[in-house]
């Protein structure tokens, strides 16, 4: 951060003060880390360029020209791909309803768990990618019968580029030893990908880009059991808006796109156990039902 301060303060007449408002302009919205070694001297960078959405979803009028087709990823159907996903920019896009629909588009045609994570790699309709390091996509084993879903990364999942993987993953691993599981027995994800910066909440603009994405994810794996990490992972995939500490603890159902029925159990996130510990006795008796579940089950 300091060099790049150097580099503004070289090329241009910004005083200390307004230095100092930009930072504190940045501290407070979440950006806590530099991401690169060289300084940056943005003011010397051409003008700002306009942001790139979503081509729209819709077929262009006939006197228009297309746009053009990207190439397929491997192993994909070229014409299943949708037109002309926004390009890699530099620029965030904006979240908004032709992205979502992008999504839905590119989670629908992914027939394969590495489809779906070649699609969301090549996604650029959602802003947290623009700041985050890795795509954080899974853990754990496509075959097994129960799959946790957390919120969205922090900085440990983001530089590994695997979900739960700090202090809170490893809180759920000894969890999950608890009733004989660990990650060759279960498959792991969040509701986003992409690490939002600072660990801010994701918007819901953001929430509704990604949703397509895990619940193609969850339609894939086809887990017998889901366990929801925590009140957004579980009032997204749940469809409702009660807060965790009434649902917890009592059978939902999570509904696939196509229609099937998975129980679901929501319980607390490690990452409130750990600031809460007195409440983990609550997230044992849930964890001991989803035991219990995969024993009826079987
Ligand atoms: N919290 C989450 O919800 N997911 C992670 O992967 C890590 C922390």
């Amino acid at each position: 951060m300091r060099t790049n301060v150097r580099a503004m303060t070289a090329a241009s007449p910004n005083s200390p003060t307004d230095i100092a408002d930009i930072l504190a302009f940045y501290a407070s919205a979440g950006v806590d880390e530099a991401l690169e070694d060289a300084p940056v001297n943005r003011f010397a960078e051409a003008a700002p360029r306009p942001v790139e959405r979503a081509p729209a979803l819709v077929a262009p009028p006939p006197e228009e020209k297309a746009p053009e087709r990207p190439a397929a990823p491997p192993g994909l159907d070229a014409s299943k791909v949708p037109d002309a996903p926004p390009a890699r920019s530099s620029v965030a896009a904006v979240p908004d309803e032709a992205q979502a629909a992008l999504a839905r588009q590119l989670a629908t045609t992914a027939t394969t768990l590495e489809e779906l994570r070649q699609h969301m790699a090549a996604f650029d309709g959602c802003n947290l990618k623009a700041t985050a390091k890795n795509l954080v996509f899974a853990d754990g084993n496509p075959d097994a019968e129960v799959m946790l879903v957390g919120e969205a990364p922090g900085r440990d999942e983001d530089i590994e580029g695997l979900p739960f993987v700090g202090r809170s993953g490893r809180l759920l691993d000894r969890m999950l030893a608890a009733i004989g599981l660990d990650r060759t027995s279960v498959y792991i994800a969040n509701v986003i990908p992409w690490r939002p910066p600072g660990n801010r909440t994701p918007t819901p603009h953001e929430t509704e880009i990604c949703r397509p994405f895990i619940e193609r994810q969850i339609e894939l794996v086809n887990p017998k059991v889901l366990v929801n990490l925590g009140g957004p992972s579980a009032k997204t995939l749940l469809n409702t808006s009660e807060g965790i500490l009434r649902l917890r603890g009592n059978w939902r159902v999570h509904t696939t796109a196509s229609g099937i029925a998975i129980p679901a159990m929501p319980t607390l996130h490690p990452a409130y156990l750990l600031r809460t510990p007195a409440h983990k006795k609550l997230a044992w008796r849930d964890f001991l039902e989803v035991k219990a579940k995969l024993r009826a089950l079987s």
